[in-house]
């Protein structure tokens, strides 16, 4: 018997004799020839019947839609004028299943691809899309692996807010209320202490009431933490990471970026070091290059992200942020009081903040004082403070967005594609 090959390893055979299982992705019928476009997780490629070969199944083969699930087995050959170069002429059909009338047309709104989600995955965009976001998973994995860092699972029900009252989901507990994890951090701070050098790529989840096209309510963080480190050294990481998840995506998916119609060449120039300036000098540039005055203080929107990064091809690392609208755990800098010793890194073309990390403070006063600050129950937080009781350490760390990251790298207009399910304030189904 003959084994099924994706369509991808038949065209590799180039001529022989081969079978393939798969999808119709496309279907033209005639009263002697059917052209079936197959789709398998690998590829497409065209299908030839000719009534002549199929008398039997023909009226089977007739009802074939979009979608319908079909076993071929026939003759590859090269065909130039087939959609992939290849074509199978067909000896043999086994149809799985029929397919409905696909509801999904040409052109549709972007709103009807989301309700149809489920069906519009099958897409080669989304398709192409997953297909590179697998290998940014895997990148994370690597790179962090390979330097050794341990793998830690971090708790999705929590009792503390990490990143600020305001964007906490509320889950009911048994008898009691707990929030979902806006970022593993207090718990990777307590980790560090056995482990050292840890990260994760977990869910996390913010109640974000703003419908940009970079918010999500549920996203995955790729988040480390390392003892005995100052910012620069967690920052050096933070930049190695992302030219090394852009690197793996231009070897592993040169295929999709083309499909995505990505211009590559934005992305081969992705070499750290990248540039680095303080707040204070953003808002110089701002001032000096836009024209545009915004009060020291303040934190950058959107619109100010993007008229920085114009000047810049690479992503840029912002540090030395106001102290007072940072997290409680980001300590001020000794050199500049008025600013913390945190970063955020900002995607080139606009596409915003990917990754924002900190050192942390250590002195259990100030952290207390923050806490205060944000009008945070201490009690809350004494196994946190607890961590500075024992044997503190210097330490740092910082999150990755991970469908920023896959948006950018893909070029896409909203996050949304960036996940297979996505949950905002106005979408939460499929
Ligand atoms: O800058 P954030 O809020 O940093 C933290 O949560 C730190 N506790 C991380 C750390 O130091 N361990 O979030 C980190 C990154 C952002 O830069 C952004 O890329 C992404 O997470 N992010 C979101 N992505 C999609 N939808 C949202 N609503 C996001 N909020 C943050
Ligand atoms: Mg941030």
């Amino acid at each position: 018997v003959l084994l099924f090959i994706s369509i991808k390893e038949a065209m590799q055979k180039g001529s022989a004799k081969v079978a393939v299982r798969g999808w119709v992705y496309r279907e033209r019928k005639s009263n002697k020839v059917a052209f079936l476009v197959l789709r398998d997780h690998s590829d497409i490629i065209q299908c030839v019947l000719k009534k002549e070969k199929f008398e039997e199944q023909w009226q089977d083969i007739d009802k074939l839609l979009i979608e319908s699930s079909v076993e071929i087995e026939g003759i590859i050959k090269k065909d130039e004028r087939a959609p992939t170069g290849y074509e199978i002429e067909a000896e043999k059909i086994n149809i799985v299943g029929y397919a409905d009338v696909f509801p999904i047309k040409k052109d549709q709104s972007a709103e009807l691809l989301l309700d149809e989600r489920h069906l519009w995955l099958r897409s080669r965009k989304m398709t192409a899309i997953m297909k590179i976001r697998s290998s940014v998973f895997a990148a994370i994995d690597d790179f962090f692996r390979n330097r050794n860092f341990y793998e830690v699972a971090p708790p999705i029900f929590t009792p503390n807010a990490c990143e600020g009252g305001a964007t906490l989901f509320e889950v009911k507990y048994f008898d009691d209320k707990v929030y979902l994890t806006q970022s593993w951090q207090l718990y990777a701070e307590a980790l560090i202490f056995s482990l050292e050098k840890i990260y994760c790529n977990s869910p996390c989840f913010r109640a974000e009431k703003s419908k940009t096209s970079r918010h999500l309510a549920e996203f995955y963080m790729a988040e480390m933490e390392m003892a005995w480190v100052d910012l620069n050294q967690v920052v050096k990481y933070a930049e190695e990471l992302v030219e090394f998840i852009v690197k793996r995506v231009l070897e592993k998916n040169s295929e999709e970026l083309k499909i995505l119609e990505r211009d590559v060449s934005k992305l081969t120039n992705i070499k750290s070091p990248f540039p680095r300036i303080t707040y204070t000098e953003a808002l110089k540039i701002l001032k000096e290059k836009e024209g545009l005055e915004i009060e020291w203080g303040k934190d950058l929107r959107t619109v100010e992200e993007e008229l920085l990064v114009k000047y810049f091809d690479k992503p840029v690392i912002v540090t030395n942020y106001p102290k007072e609208i940072m997290a409680f755990y980001k300590p001020a800098d000794p050199k500049d009081p008025k600013t913390a010793l945190c970063f955020d890194m900002l995607a080139p073309e606009g596409y915003g903040e990917i990754i924002g990390g900190s050192q942390r403070e250590t002195d259990i006063e100030k952290l207390i004082e923050g806490l205060k600050k944000e009008g945070e129950n201490i009690e809350n937080y004494e196994w946190y403070l607890d961590t500075r009781r024992f044997g503190s350490v210097p330490h740092a760390g910082f999150g990755l967005g991970v469908e920023r990251v896959v948006r950018w790298i893909c070029g896409l207009d909203n996050i949304k594609d960036a996940i297979p399910f996505p949950r905002t304030m106005l979408r939460k189904s499929p």
